[in-house]
């Protein structure tokens, strides 16, 4: 039971992780694990468990669900203490949640893309930390559903923030590819530094710098990353194509890549 006077219920005040399970194994769970606790650290609450005892628990997961394909979530909120009182006690009692959720991460979506829209980014200004306050995507999400999307591109002072839950990528008519640098404007990924760690030896090159929504509708390809659907092609922004109109080489072969890095 979750009392309903959890801080997670009243505040958003939690963080979560979602890491992607692939042939049973854990994708990427160290990564995940640092950024848990940076998450905790920037939002007052202590980090209930070891590095160890978040391995067990994911791993116990996966045993018991049989997982061999989706996704762990796992979500620490402030915990519940007496009626609603926004600076809450000295020290947090977190309240630990996590599920297992059977989902195939490399399927259509990746095979054939997504369809986004570009809206007007309403998140508040730590994006950095990967907490539970999602009323902003669920709602691009919403609106990307009833535009006939599958996606939203978020742009905040002309310029492209990130994806509703997943880091944006382009590639320019030179080749490069471009995703806006790690600040406290967008969550860091932790696909997005997968694919990143791949790059050396690739022959492809990367600008670290935000885009606008201009030079996405005018890139030869563009795509998201995120733990839940790796490396998603994007096909077309607001109705109108990228490139080709189909998942482009570029991003075919970072595909390859990530999939064999995963094992
Ligand atoms: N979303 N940006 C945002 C806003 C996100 O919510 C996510 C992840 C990412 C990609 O991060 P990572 O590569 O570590 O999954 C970027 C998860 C999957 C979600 O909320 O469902």
């Amino acid at each position: 039971m979750v009392s309903p006077f959890d801080r997670g219920f009243l505040f958003a005040h939690a963080a979560y992780e979602l890491t992607a399970v692939y042939g049973g194994r854990l994708v990427d769970f160290e990564g995940h694990m640092s950024r848990l606790d940076r998450t905790l650290g920037g939002i007052a609450l202590p980090n209930p468990l070891s590095a160890e005892a978040w391995g067990k628990v994911h791993r116990d997961l996966i045993e018991f669900n049989n997982l061999t394909e989706g996704l762990i979530y796992l979500q620490v909120t402030g915990g519940a203490y007496g009626m609603r009182d926004f600076a809450g006690p000295e020290e947090f009692e977190p309240t630990v949640f996590l599920y297992a959720d059977t989902k195939q991460l490399i399927g259509e979506t990746a095979r054939d893309g997504v369809r986004a829209i570009f809206l007007d980014d309403t998140r508040w200004k730590r994006r950095d930390m990967k907490t539970t306050q999602l009323l902003s995507q669920a709602l691009a999400y919403r609106a990307a559903r009833e535009a006939g999307a599958d996606t939203a591109l978020m742009v905040e002072e002309g310029r492209v923030t990130e994806a509703a839950s997943s880091n944006a990528w382009i590639v320019d008519s030179a080749g490069q590819l471009v995703t806006r640098e790690l600040s406290s404007s967008i969550l860091p990924g932790i696909t997005r530094a997968g694919v990143l760690s791949l790059l050396e030896g690739s022959g492809l090159t990367l600008v670290e710098r935000s885009f606008t929504p201009q030079e996405a509708l005018a890139a030869v390809e563009a795509f998201t990353t995120s733990a839940g659907a790796m490396i998603a092609p994007v096909i077309s922004i607001d109705g109108q194509s990228i490139g080709s109109g189909k998942p482009g080489p570029v991003t075919r072969q970072l595909q390859r890549l990530y999939y064999q890095a995963m094992g």
